[in-house]
């Protein structure tokens, strides 16, 4: 059955009735129907996810790789947020919290707010998700209906495209340019905007995987633009924290009517705690808690538990933020001189986005063959750009300074050899 038939499905209980051959047709559509996926769901999935089964192989045949295609830092959570953790173990009882998150983590974020940005912030405006990922969905659901155009940058993370395509709602791709550092500038939102209303934009500073940021400056113009033509701004901001270039400034500060979306994933290197937040409007937080209480309950309580002793860790987070931008300037450095001269600006993040036009055309193969020949994973630049990825690679730099220096040698080695 061809997925557009879904919308008028054959009658299991009577198809095949009489078994005449067409009866067989009716009770053999059926039983595909039965077993057939929605059409939402039909959402590409990550290649990235074919880098990594080909490097689990090669590293099974007893073969070295140098991991950096995987977003995720190499570092344990803090160590006070795992002793949190195990002490409440200890206790026996984890049980549900509020849809909302518990209250002293959430006050405890709003503090954060406070003293990295200098922003007084009602705790009763933050809501705990189950990383960005789950805050991602709450807020499509909370702020846009069904055929609802969102703004995004391309390149982009793909999962924003996906969760809203999955929704319903129409992702809007914008081509963003080396003039404005790569982000979103008013005037494409705008362009766009007058082609076809948008209801929504997403922007994120800094970003994945171009690992760029934007200035304070260009983040409140784009809200304003955004917000002046009722288009609802929601900003990631789960790279905060892992800024080099400049200071990332938190978009809860430039507009009260704007979603914040950060994570304890990558700043606290607790990506496997599933845990994150919003910062929300004052008028979308009953929504929100509406939401969350139907679709999940509450958020795991452990890693609510360890994320909240994790602002106490942020000494050791420091360190591990210091060895990236030790990593980063290995590869600004090496790479150039082993044959990858053209990259975006390294902002933050942990990413470094490498343009390998004058090598290939085919990011995926490229990539292949950099982890066959020189035993380098990255992740090939057609996962976040449908449109001219294929000249794209991304360089995860969240591993160790040893692993950044072999990866640019293996690159140089290779790049001469071929
Ligand atoms: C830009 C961006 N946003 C959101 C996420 C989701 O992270 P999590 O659900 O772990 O918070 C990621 C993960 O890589 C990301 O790169």
């Amino acid at each position: 059955m061809r997925s557009d038939d879904r919308s008028n499905p054959p009658n299991a209980a009577t198809a095949g009735r009489g078994a005449s051959p067409a009866g067989l047709k009716n009770m053999l559509n059926a039983a595909k129907h039965l077993l057939s996926s929605s059409r939402r769901s039909d959402v590409p999935p990550f290649i990235v996810m074919d880098v990594m089964a080909a490097a689990a192989e090669r590293e099974a045949r007893g073969e070295r790789v140098v991991h950096m295609e995987v977003g995720q830092p190499a570092a344990p959570a803090p160590l006070v947020a795992r002793r949190a953790a195990q002490a409440a173990l200890e206790t026996g009882r984890i049980g549900y919290t509020e849809a909302l998150g518990m209250a002293s983590l959430r006050a405890r974020i709003a503090r954060h707010y406070s003293e990295s940005y200098g922003l007084v912030l009602d705790p009763a405006r933050i809501a705990v998700t189950t990383g960005s990922s789950g805050a991602f969905t709450l807020a499509f659901l909370a702020l846009f209906e069904a055929g609802d155009r969102v703004a995004i940058a391309n390149p982009g993370y793909p999962p924003y495209r996906h969760i809203l395509s999955a929704l319903g709602c129409e992702p809007v791709l914008i081509e963003t340019k080396p003039e404005t550092r790569w982000a979103l500038s008013p005037e494409a939102l705008i362009a766009a905007h007058r082609k076809k209303p948008l209801q929504g934009v997403i922007v994120a500073s800094p970003a994945n995987p171009t690992g760029t940021m934007m200035t304070a400056e260009a983040l409140r113009a784009l809200i304003a633009a955004a917000e002046a033509e009722g288009i609802r701004v929601i900003s990631d901001e789960i790279y905060h924290g892992l800024d080099y270039a400049f200071r990332a400034e938190t978009a809860a500060k430039l507009s009260e009517r704007c979603i914040v979306i950060n994570s304890f994933s990558k700043y606290f290197c607790m990506t496997g705690w599933r845990i994150g937040w919003m910062v929300l409007p004052s008028e979308l937080v009953r929504a929100v808690d509406r939401l969350a209480g139907n679709l999940t309950i509450s958020v795991p309580t452990l890693a609510q538990i360890a994320a909240e002793a994790a602002f106490d860790g942020r000494d050791e987070m420091e360190a591990v933020k210091h060895g990236y931008e030790e990593n980063r300037r290995i590869l600004v450095e090496g790479l150039p001189k082993a044959g990858l001269d053209r990259f975006l600006p390294v902002d933050g993040a942990f990413y470094l986005y490498a343009n390998i036009a004058k090598f290939s055309d085919d990011s995926l193969d490229f990539a292949k063959r950099m982890l066959n020949e020189a035993g380098v994973a990255a992740t090939p630049g057609i996962d976040f750009d449908p449109i001219d990825g294929r000249h794209f690679l991304r360089f995860c730099y969240a591993g160790s300074n040893d692993e950044m220096h072999e990866a640019v040698e293996r690159i140089g080695n290779w790049l001469t050899n071929n």
